[in-house]
């Protein structure tokens, strides 16, 4: 599984978008340690509080399948699916990525059909609280 393919099965996992209220689709991919990918995408609902984030959903789908360790994520998004720059984790997304993945987990940030900038979790951020807390 190379880069450039996990931010491919993120891109289509924004086919699986549930955004009626916002518009914009989003798609995650979790690669874990054992080579196996989980996807994701954002799921809104009408009382919007209980919308879950794309990359959320992949991390959760994989913990309910008990796998623990993983090495990357990619992410793309945009407003009616169509890419335009980078869909950075929000701050939830983020903590989650905090209990569950180490420093230097890696944030493929996909930026077009081919292009992704990468980012360590502990640039994307830093002080977090963890479990080591
Ligand atoms: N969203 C994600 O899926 N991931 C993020 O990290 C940021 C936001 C979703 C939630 C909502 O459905 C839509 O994007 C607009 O906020």
């Amino acid at each position: 599984m190379t880069k450039t393919d996990l931010c491919k099965m993120a891109i289509e996992a924004m086919n699986s978008s549930y955004s009626p209220y916002s518009s914009y689709k989003v798609g995650a991919a979790l690669l874990c340690d054992d080579g196996s990918v989980y996807t994701g995408c954002n799921i809104e609902n009408a009382s919007f509080t209980p919308t879950i984030c794309a990359e959320r959903l992949a991390i959760f789908k994989a913990i309910s399948d008990r796998k623990y360790n993983f090495s990357m994520i990619a992410v793309a998004g945009g407003k009616d699916g169509k890419i335009n720059g980078i869909f950075p984790p929000c701050g939830v997304c983020r903590q989650v990525i905090a209990e569950f993945c180490k420093p230097d987990f890696e944030i493929l940030l996909v930026k077009s059909k081919n292009e992704f900038d990468t980012i360590k979790f502990n640039e994307l951020l830093p002080y977090s609280f963890s479990p080591n807390n």
